[in-house]
């Protein structure tokens, strides 16, 4: 904890306790109980936002469930993003003010009335935009950004195959893959999923209860297969994403919802020349989150002003329905992001 005479707005008048979430012990949403906590204090690098909304994230169940630890220096309770505006700065932050109206990517503990972010992954909210819709970008699209044009190097015209359509993270890269000019195929697990899909601009969308996507990437892509996959599901989805795949065509992981430990054909790969990698956002050092938001404010933010990319907000809580909140996103039926809001 710094002393405050290193601070900045050393007037503002902030209570010296906040309300948080807390993961009392691994288990069911039940866990995540309010809990008060001394009012954290910015280092002189980092920033305290006041917390309006904090976005629901699935790698928040994850460590609820107690199997996705915080990293070293982040706090023990949940959230990774955050919108709010920004009342204290440490002395070296200079790229901020306090006031500014801001969504920052944290390491944790977004369900909380404040919150202590790093200056490199807190960006201004585009205008067009509530708390509310703020909240839901940082995690989703820092991760698709990187996954889909860093790392996967989708360009206009090619075929992407997106898993999830309708999560959180799938509504954006839908949405974003398109404003890039290429193609998309989206999964989902309805048919009102499917049509969603369509909506947001996907070319083609399979209901993978009722469909095979394989057959249905066949057919779509003229027997040619999809460029880029963008797969949460791993488990059987992954010889099935190297049967859908194109030559030279690109796998990314990033989640393994239904396992990671899995039988492939390595023939397929050699044959197809494939690429099978992945990701996770969260273990990356600031310096490679820096890089990828600098990107997202240089090419995501104008195609948000324009109104070509739109968070999609299924359902709106107060902080203290937490548990609520992580019910809904374990039923699975929500199409985009659940949002916590600290706003009475
Ligand atoms: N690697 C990274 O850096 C990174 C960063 C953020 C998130 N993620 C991962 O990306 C995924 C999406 O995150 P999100 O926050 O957008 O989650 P979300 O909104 O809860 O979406 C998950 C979706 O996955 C689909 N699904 C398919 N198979 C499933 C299964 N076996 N179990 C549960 N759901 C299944 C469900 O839709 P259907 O009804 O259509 O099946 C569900 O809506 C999560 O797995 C998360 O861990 C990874």
């Amino acid at each position: 904890m710094m002393k405050t005479s290193m601070m900045k707005d050393l007037n503002c008048d902030l209570p010296s306790t906040m309300n948080i979430i807390a993961i009392e012990k691994p288990g069911g949403p039940e866990v995540l109980q309010m809990q008060t906590r001394p009012m954290p204090y910015p280092g002189i690098n980092e920033i305290l936002i006041k917390v309006c909304a904090a976005g629901i994230n699935r790698p928040d169940v994850f460590q609820r469930l107690g199997k996705y630890p915080p990293p070293i220096g982040a706090p023990d309770y949940p959230g990774l993003e955050v919108a709010g505006h920004i009342v204290k700065i440490g002395t070296s932050v200079t790229s901020h003010k306090v006031g500014d109206n801001v969504c920052a990517l944290l390491s944790g503990g977004g369900y909380a009335d404040y919150a202590i972010a790093n200056p490199v992954t807190t960006l201004p909210i585009p205008s067009c935009l509530t708390y509310i819709e703020a909240a839901a970008l940082p995690e989703t699209v820092f991760t698709v950004w990187s996954n889909l044009f860093d790392i996967g190097r989708l360009v206009k015209d090619e075929w992407l195959l997106v898993h999830g359509g309708t999560s959180g993270i799938g509504t954006i890269a839908i949405q974003m893959a398109k404003a890039f000019g290429a193609k998309v195929i989206a999964t989902a697990g309805s048919e009102t999923k499917c049509q969603f899909c369509l909506k947001l601009g996907a070319d083609y969308a399979v209901n993978y209860r009722t469909s095979d996507f394989v057959d249905a990437c066949r057919s779509t892509t003229g027997q040619k297969g999809v460029n880029l996959i963008l797969d949460m599901v791993g488990g059987s989805y992954t010889a099935k994403n190297h049967e859908a795949a194109a030559m030279d065509g690109r796998i990314i992981q990033i989640a393994t919802l239904q396992g990671s430990k899995v039988e492939i054909n390595l023939s397929q790969i050699m044959k197809k020349r494939l690429w099978h990698t992945g990701s996770t956002l969260r273990s990356r050092p600031d310096i490679e989150k820096q890089t990828i938001a600098k990107s997202v404010e240089k090419y995501i933010w104008p195609l948000i002003e324009k109104g070509l990319i739109r968070p999609v907000i299924d359902t709106v809580l107060p902080l203290s329905k937490a548990a609520k909140a992580h019910r809904l996103m374990e039923k699975s039926d929500h199409i985009g992001k659940i949002i916590l809001s600290t706003e009475s």
